[in-house]
């Protein structure tokens, strides 16, 4: 990498970052059905309808996975908790086991000086959760808060930070509108219910972690640099409202207390009624802010219903997920964020990261296509930080390959590699690198 810790601030934090469903392994444990294990059965939703159900058996390896993040030299490590695995039916009776288990988790690395950063929803809502409504539900404001009550009493005490949910435009927009994600359905109003009680389930996590008495409180949102596909009005008009539904809603809802006026005009009849009144609640204190960024989009008009708009292929090289290497978005979003709407509060680059087609060759796996990836997104951190942005630490997504939702298996994103019928994991080039990198 060309990069050490000392381009960057004194306690600038490295860490890795997973998910639950996506490495734990759901078929252990007690844990119980989620709308992922439904959408992975049902034909055409995932490739090869692969599921979380072995995943990377984390839930069995997990010492043996820590063990790797502390020699890798990394500082944090965000991972997030299971509502099915610790409440299998989505409220009611806890899972004693799941509890037990996230409590070992969090001693394991505390036991390696590694600070544990917890998310408390990365999208495997409990089945039952789903026949109930789900996100479109408003009920899941509280139902979300009891779960979040029942982790937090557990683990709320040696937690480093937590954030109530990853990625709310994923949860959203992608799950409700576009379909690509559980419970793949695509409907305006279920889109606009979403859009709004996820903010209130986090709102109302939050509060119910500041009554426990937690401290560092945050929010991980995910961003996509929008840019025009042509130099034309329609086109301006069309990535604005894309970087409006993607961008800036949820800040714009939590850090402003209202909702772009340009995403109203579509969403605005389906809103839940009294949508006007949530804002006391979403708007509740947070302590740090983390971007998720990934990529840009060439967005353009296209003819149809609202939002009237598509996306054009890009020229710049892509990931294997097909993703435009973009690193400059990053420095934008981490300025504006900070500008727009959180004005000194730190910020955290909490995912980062690409998918490569990585193969094993005796032994080794040589991505220096990921070196190169993280070392450009590290240059668009440094760059904010220069100009004033209280950027605290970065995350890389992924510590290892895992369940990458509706694309399965192929598309690998850690610094470590699995293989997926021996579950090996093998160190690629970019974690030796990066273990150079921020050796003290
Ligand atoms: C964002 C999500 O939080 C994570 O679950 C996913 O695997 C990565 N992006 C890569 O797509």
């Amino acid at each position: 990498m060309n990069f050490t810790r000392a381009d960057f601030p004194e306690g600038f934090l490295f860490g890795a970052a997973t998910s639950s469903y996506q490495i734990e392994g759901h078929g252990f444990g007690g844990a119980g059905r989620t709308q992922w294990d439904d959408f992975a059965a049902t034909p055409g939703n995932v490739v090869r309808a692969e599921h979380g159900q072995l995943a990377c058996d984390h839930y069995h390896r997990y010492a043996a996975d820590f063990d790797m993040l502390k020699a890798g030299n990394l500082d944090v490590y965000r991972f997030s908790t299971s509502w099915a695995r610790v409440i299998p039916e989505g409220r009611g009776a806890v899972n004693a086991e799941g509890l037990d288990y996230y409590d070992r988790l969090v001693d394991a690395l505390l036991e390696r000086e590694l600070k544990p950063a917890a998310t408390l929803y990365h999208w495997e809502l409990p089945s039952p959760l789903q026949d109930a409504g789900g996100w479109r539900n408003r009920d899941i404001a509280g139902w979300f808060g009891d779960y979040t009550q029942v982790v937090m009493e557990r683990i709320g005490d040696r937690v480093w930070s937590a954030a109530p949910i990853n990625e709310p435009w994923c949860v959203a927009w992608l799950s409700h509108f576009l379909g690509h994600h559980a419970p793949g359905l695509r409907d305006i109003r279920a889109t606009a219910r979403a859009m709004h009680h996820v903010l209130l389930a986090h709102g109302t996590a939050i509060g119910v972690m500041r009554g426990l008495g937690m401290k560092n409180l945050g929010a991980v949102c995910n961003f996509e640099y929008a840019a025009p596909a042509d130099d034309s009005p329609e086109a301006a008009k069309a990535a604005a409202l894309y970087d409006g539904y993607y961008n800036h809603w949820f800040l714009s809802g939590m850090f402003k207390g209202e909702y772009p006026a340009n995403v109203l005009e579509g969403l605005g009849p389906h809103m839940p009624n009294g949508w006007q009144d949530d804002f006391g609640v979403i708007g509740a204190k947070v302590d740090w802010v983390g971007l998720n960024y990934y990529t840009r989009k060439l967005i353009g008009p296209v003819d149809g219903p609202w939002p009237s708009h598509g996306e054009v292929e890009g020229p710049l090289p892509k990931t294997q997920m097909g993703w435009e290497i973009y690193p400059e978005g990053l420095e934008f979003f981490l300025k504006r964020t900070h500008a727009e709407y959180t004005k000194g509060l730190p910020l955290f680059v909490a995912e980062n990261g690409m998918a490569n087609p990585d193969v094993l060759v005796d032994g080794a796996v040589d991505d220096q296509g990921r070196i190169a990836y993280v070392e450009g997104h590290l240059a668009a951190v440094r760059r904010a930080i220069a100009a004033g942005v209280p950027v605290q630490g970065y995350y890389l997504w992924s510590l290892m390959d895992n369940y990458e939702w509706s694309l399965g298996y192929e598309k690998r994103f850690g610094m470590v590699h699995v293989d997926f019928d021996t579950l090996q994991r093998t160190p690629k080039a970019s974690y030796h690198a990066l273990t150079r990198a921020l050796a003290r």
